[in-house]
């Protein structure tokens, strides 16, 4: 049998030269260590630094703790300070990513675009892990261009591992498919609020302490979500329902709003989707309008969508949490499959965050959106009323509240 199955090592190094292909890097390559540039050596299996990482506690910090630390009386030893704490960090982060997936079945490993994510994790981590010590401002801006540019090189992640799940997920155990991407996706936001955080302090914005806005007006982040979406919504299909605000429309208070520009359009693009699918023969104006409801207080803050886009049905209902789960035309994930779906690249469509690439209609939205809101101390819930149309309830923990409820 051994003459006919290949060696791991083997498997690796077929797998290296189509990933190697499509591994493009933002790296400016005077920054680029060389060392970093490796082949499928035995490291690639058994790499002790990589162990030593992956054995260590992540240290996860409040967000007050970003808030207080984003300014110094000098103006810029906090830099230095959170460079050097990233340092530290990052690479136990990215060791723990990569020991996940080392945890992944072989055959699910062998996919391509699961072995070009491991990769990306694998070559990140190297690099990182090598910058010599931060030790003055030369060094941590050689350090920010490095994080900046990985951030870059990560960007389509989301993307990639839908792609890589669609088919090999079938060789995943049960329910290990959600524990595994909630794990990454909750951890990879975690990776890059702290990376953006860090980059964001040498801008002097008005009203932000780094990426933290310290007044946030939520109505306002609502209504640029909304509008849009809605832009996108009567680009594709000539009409788009009218969005209306109510409830606490003036509250405002600190917050990080990278996550909300993931998940508010991500909910818009579905009720708007919803709506306009179930009206198909009415005009824009007598479409039924989406319903937004806010409410804040002392511990978290809610923001209730509500639509008129007929609910979710019973058969579909247990399984649009789940990861690769759409009804969207593009794409299925599975026999589930079912009839009709013109609303085909709508769904990706609402694509601008940081944190993802572009979504096309892979049923990742509401998986994604959750494991999000539960990362920041929240829920996201939906309630189908079949027949009538959906509310989606997110509910996200203030991260300057009375108990801290979210570490990042
Ligand atoms: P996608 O938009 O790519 O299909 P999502 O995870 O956002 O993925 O949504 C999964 C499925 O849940 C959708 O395909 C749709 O069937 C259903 N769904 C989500 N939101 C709504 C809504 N507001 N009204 C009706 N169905 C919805
Ligand atoms: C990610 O986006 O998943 C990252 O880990 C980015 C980090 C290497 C800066």
């Amino acid at each position: 049998m051994k003459g006919l199955s290949l060696t791991r090592l083997e498997v690796s190094a077929t797998l290296w030269n189509s990933v190697k292909r499509r591994m493009v890097s933002n790296i400016p390559p005077e920054l680029f260590d060389k060392r970093t540039k490796y082949g499928p050596k035995s490291t690639w299996f058994n790499d002790p630094a990589l162990d030593e990482a992956a054995a260590k506690q992540q240290v996860r910090i409040s967000p007050s703790t970003l808030l207080y630390s984003g300014k110094s009386s000098d103006g810029k030893s906090h830099i230095l300070t959170s460079a050097q704490y990233l340092h530290r960090e990052l690479p136990v982060r990215l060791a723990h990513r990569v020991a996940d997936f080392r945890q992944l079945p072989f055959v699910v490993g062998c996919d391509e675009s699961i072995a070009e994510v491991h990769e990306l994790y694998v070559r990140a981590f190297h690099i990182l892990n090598k910058f010599s010590p931060i030790e003055n401002f030369d060094g941590e801006q050689k350090y920010s261009k490095v994080v900046s540019a990985l951030l870059d090189d990560f960007r389509n992640v989301v993307t990639t591992l839908a792609e890589g799940f669609k088919d090999s997920r079938k060789y995943m155990p049960n329910g290990s498919l959600k524990e595994f991407l909630d794990r990454t996706l909750k951890s990879r936001l975690g990776i890059r609020l702290l990376a953006e955080q860090h980059l964001a302090l040498h801008e002097d914005r008005p009203n932000f302490i780094g990426i933290i806005n310290i007044n946030m007006n939520l109505r306002k982040t609502v209504e640029r979500w909304a509008e849009f979406t809605r832009d996108l919504c009567l680009n594709k299909y000539g009409k788009a329902p009218q969005v209306k605000i109510s409830g606490h429309v003036s509250a405002t208070f600190p917050y990080i709003v990278q996550p909300l520009d993931y998940i508010l359009p991500e909910l818009f693009k579905n009720a708007m989707r919803a709506t306009v699918e179930h009206h198909w023969n009415e005009e824009g104006e007598t479409l039924p309008s989406i319903h937004v409801t806010l409410a804040n207080n002392d511990i978290d803050f809610v923001v209730r969508i509500s639509d008129r886009g007929c609910g979710v049905e019973h058969q579909h209902l247990p399984h649009i949490m789940d990861y690769h789960y759409t009804t969207a035309s593009l794409f299925y994930s599975d026999s589930r499959k079912e009839d009709g779906g013109y609303m085909d690249d709508f769904v990706s469509l609402t694509n601008p965050g940081a944190t993802r690439g572009p979504m096309h209609g892979y049923g990742f939205g509401l998986p994604t959106s959750r494991a999000y809101a539960e990362f920041l101390g929240g829920s996201l819930k939906l309630e189908s009323l079949q027949g009538v149309g959906t509310d989606v309830y997110l509910r996200l923990s203030h991260i300057d509240g009375p108990k801290e409820s979210i570490r990042i």
